[in-house]
């Protein structure tokens, strides 16, 4: 495995791999791996030849109250980890090697960065879009490989790409869970073990509002059972039932439907979904 801190010794690397007609896969990471990342990283090598995996834990994604500077950064352990799964090319740049201009800028990813997570972190997603395309720019890779729990994330990143009609393709992954279900986060590291062991009940409350709505339950009913059990246990941010497709309100021709939550247990903010297919389809 080879570690590059700038972004000329990558692109040499990277160049040199693209005359050999080899294709290459980006994993953009901010560190603190664990297995959801390793599975992400899996399937970046079932999908081409190359895989590079970037750390940066970056800045404009948090606003000036949230946990930027507490951010998990175990570069060591993250490296031994990288090194373990035997990939190509681990990117670890500076904030000068990804924003050599400054961190300003005029992104706006519109309504999608608004809704749901967008509305207690406004500017989060404009930050988000902001590094991910400067990475897709610098790597220029084939493929780049997402997780489905942060599923807005993942539809803000499929819509990036597409407006700017790069010829990438983004895939995703599905959520890698701890063994009471709870979603693996570099975030869950925060929890007290009486926080860790509760949080396990915020995917159970998940499922049973998807078991509810496939039982037949309506929409808006098993929604508010939902929040009225989150809220038992949580300070709930939001919960959803939406249109998986777009974020959107369930109509008769949705196919895929998201229970889609944002919670916060103690000083922890959480977020979680399940992804199911519609019965009316
Ligand atoms: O999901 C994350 O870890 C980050 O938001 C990402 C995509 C690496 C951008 O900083």
């Amino acid at each position: 495995m080879q570690i590059f801190e700038h972004v000329a010794s990558l692109q040499k690397f990277l160049d040199s791999c693209r005359k050999d007609s080899q294709k290459i896969t980006l994993v953009p990471t901010m560190g603190g791996l664990h297995d959801g990342h390793a599975r992400l990283i899996d399937r970046a090598k079932e999908l081409s030849d190359v895989v590079v995996v970037s750390i940066y834990v970056n800045p404009t994604q948090f606003s000036a109250n949230e946990d930027f500077e507490t951010y998990p950064k175990t570069l060591a352990q993250d490296k031994a980890f990288i090194k373990s799964k035997r990939i190509d090319a681990l990117f670890i740049p500076l904030n000068s090697e990804i924003y050599p201009e400054g961190m300003s800028s005029d992104y706006d990813v519109g309504k999608l960065g608004q809704i749901l997570c967008g509305i207690s972190r406004p500017s989060h997603f404009n930050g988000v879009a902001q590094v991910v395309n400067r990475l897709l720019d610098i790597v220029k890779p084939n493929y780049s490989v997402f997780g489905q729990k942060d599923y807005q994330q993942l539809l803000i990143i499929k819509s990036l790409v597409k407006s700017k009609d790069l010829d990438i393709i983004v895939e995703s992954v599905p959520t890698i869970r701890e063994d009471d279900g709870l979603a693996m986060s570099t975030r869950n590291k925060y929890l007290s073990e009486d926080e860790r062991v509760n949080a396990s009940l915020f995917y159970r409350q998940l499922v049973k509002a998807k078991k509810a709505i496939e039982a037949g339950v309506a929409i808006e009913l098993t929604r508010q059972q939902a929040l009225s059990s989150l809220s038992d246990l949580f300070e709930v941010e939001y919960v959803e039932v939406l249109d998986a497709n777009n974020l959107t309100q369930i109509k008769t021709n949705t196919e895929e439907i998201i229970i889609i939550s944002a919670i916060r247990l103690g000083e922890t903010r959480l977020i979680d979904n399940i992804l199911f297919r519609s019965s009316n389809v």
